[in-house]
């Protein structure tokens, strides 16, 4: 068991992914958990993960200081590095200049953590701080052009520290990093897999919810369906799914989600039709932030009322990931957008609210759902936004807007399916931006909208590259939409990825 502690980085959660990956049990728990918990748990090892202050700070975060006198191993990243820097009488000093992005790293101690890894790798770094003086017992263990310290450890008492991040994907052999840590170091073996989550999940959920009854908010996505399965496994029938087709769905979408689930599932499951009133509250509306509240809060309420058309329910189970959380904004990191489900809650919710796949990401929950014998094409669906097309069509929403988008989308899905695309590509659309422009068609001019379509490739949403479809597949989408869906002549590829753009235009 490892404990990582959280002193508000960025990538905390990717730390607890790649040490799931490696196949091993691991926590995220703050920085300021006390001394007596953290003794209870009984870990193999601590991760302290980064954080945006500086260990000078009067407000900086600490941890308890009797951590260091656990005996376990401990390895420190970035700022949780530097926190080992001060702790045994080293040096931090602000750098004249921050490094930021790759940077070459120079190992000069190729044992440990940097066992089998060669001499030189690229990092990524993230920093203004930089240890300057090693603490007494520690010695260096790499460097890079501009910062002396990247890496350093005190090999007796098992300490590690490293100034880049070797937990993102752009650190060059970095999950190797993090395995030379738990296997060599803490002496861990592989023996946590996915399926070990899913029966501690469904134990503690059957804990929590006991013999009382919940509803799951369910869209047929990928997401609300594993959490669905995971929460009938713990209280069968004492769950029932509801589905609310928001009149914002894809074409074909309501009768599609409701035939695979009825078929396939043993669930009790309740269709809500609820297209008038979502549509009748968006009216007007052309804010993307308000788009997205209102149609967070329309959930609620309509779950709420059909909560009290059961009786006794409880609980309100979604299926919340972790990149809902992070890109709706917490109390460290900024909103980037308010995901229906969680920034886009209402305050005054009738529920406590289950979330169990909070802390991963869509890729961990696809496999997640393989160990619970979820059917693939299932599993396998493109990731679709709650709040729908709602944010694929840009500013005002009208029926009219929603058909062309409707009919566009289903061509370009067409397209890829029949190009043998659609297993390969992360998430392809077609988004209305509401312009217009002008065209000639037979021998008249047009005036009409421009459809956009985007398609991504990514490995779990958080960035993204845009997808090199064929000039062929385009065209053809391109020739089909123009000649097929009445209020359009134009077409355009987007070709951003994220960042700088995100994977849906709002
Ligand atoms: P962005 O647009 O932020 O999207 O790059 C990242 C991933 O999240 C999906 N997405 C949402 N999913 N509720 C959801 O359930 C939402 O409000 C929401 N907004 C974006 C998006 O489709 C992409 O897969």
């Amino acid at each position: 068991y490892i404990l990582i502690m959280d002193f508000g980085g960025q990538y905390s959660q990717l730390i607890a992914r790649r040490v799931r990956e490696a196949g091993i049990y691991c926590e995220i728990l703050p920085f300021d958990v006390s001394i007596d918990r953290i003794k209870s748990k009984s870990p193999d090892g601590i991760i302290f993960s980064g954080g945006p202050s500086s260990v000078y700070g009067e407000e900086s975060p600490k941890c308890d200081e009797g951590v260091f006198k656990l005996d376990i191993p401990i390895l420190g990243i970035c700022y949780g590095g530097q926190l080992i820097a001060q702790h045994f009488n080293g040096k931090v000093m602000r750098a004249e200049e921050r490094e930021y992005g790759k940077t070459e790293l120079n190992i000069v101690d190729s044992s440990g953590i940097f066992k089998d890894l060669g001499d030189n790798l690229n990092c990524w770094m993230s920093h203004t701080d930089f240890i300057s003086q090693l603490p007494e017992g520690f010695s260096v263990i790499a460097n890079t052009p501009s910062c002396p310290v990247a890496g350093m450890k005190d090999e007796n008492r098992k300490i590690y520290a490293l100034q880049f991040h070797p937990e993102v994907n752009h650190t060059e052999k970095g999950t190797e990093m993090i395995r030379n840590f738990l296997y060599n170091i803490c002496g861990l073996i592989q023996d946590w897999n996915m399926g070990d989550f899913a029966k501690e999940e469904i134990e503690r959920i059957k804990e929590k919810i006991g013999d009382k009854r919940a509803i799951c908010a369910l869209s047929g996505g990928v997401d609300s369906s594993v959490a669905a399965v995971l929460v009938h496994r713990a209280i069968g029938q004492n769950l029932t799914c509801i589905f609310v087709d928001h009149g914002l769905l894809r074409k074909d979408e309501g009768d599609q989600v409701e035939k695979i689930f009825t078929e396939r599932f043993d669930m009790n499951l309740i269709r809500v039709n609820a297209q008038e009133r979502f549509l009748s509250k968006l009216e007007g509306i052309t804010d993307p932030e308000m788009k997205r509240k209102i149609i967070g809060e329309e959930f609620i309420r309509v779950f709420e009322e059909e909560k009290n058309k059961l009786k006794d329910i409880d609980y309100l189970v979604q299926g919340t990931i972790y990149p809902d959380v992070i890109e709706s904004g917490t109390d460290k990191a900024s909103v980037i957008k308010s995901h229906h489900n969680v920034g886009g809650l209402p305050e005054d919710v009738d529920f406590e609210i289950i979330e169990p796949l909070r802390e991963l990401f869509k890729d961990e929950v696809r496999v997640l759902g393989r160990s619970l014998n979820i059917p693939e094409d299932v599993l396998m669906r493109q990731p679709f936004p709650g709040p729908g097309l709602a944010i694929r069509v840009l500013g005002e929403i009208t029926e009219e807007k929603l058909h062309i988008v409707r009919e566009a989308d289903y061509i370009f899905r067409e397209e890829i399916k029949r190009a043998g695309l659609d297993k390969d590509i992360w998430q392809y659309f077609a988004v209305l931006p509401n312009i217009k422009s002008v065209g000639v068609m037979g021998d008249g001019r047009t005036y009409a909208h421009t459809i956009a379509l985007r398609a991504v490739n990514s490995s779990d949403g958080m960035t993204s590259d845009w997808a090199r479809i064929p000039y062929e597949v385009l065209e053809k989408a391109s020739n089909r939409i123009v000649n097929n869906v009445d209020g359009v002549n134009r077409i355009v590829y987007d070709i951003t990825s994220k960042p700088p753009s995100t994977i849906e235009w709002e």
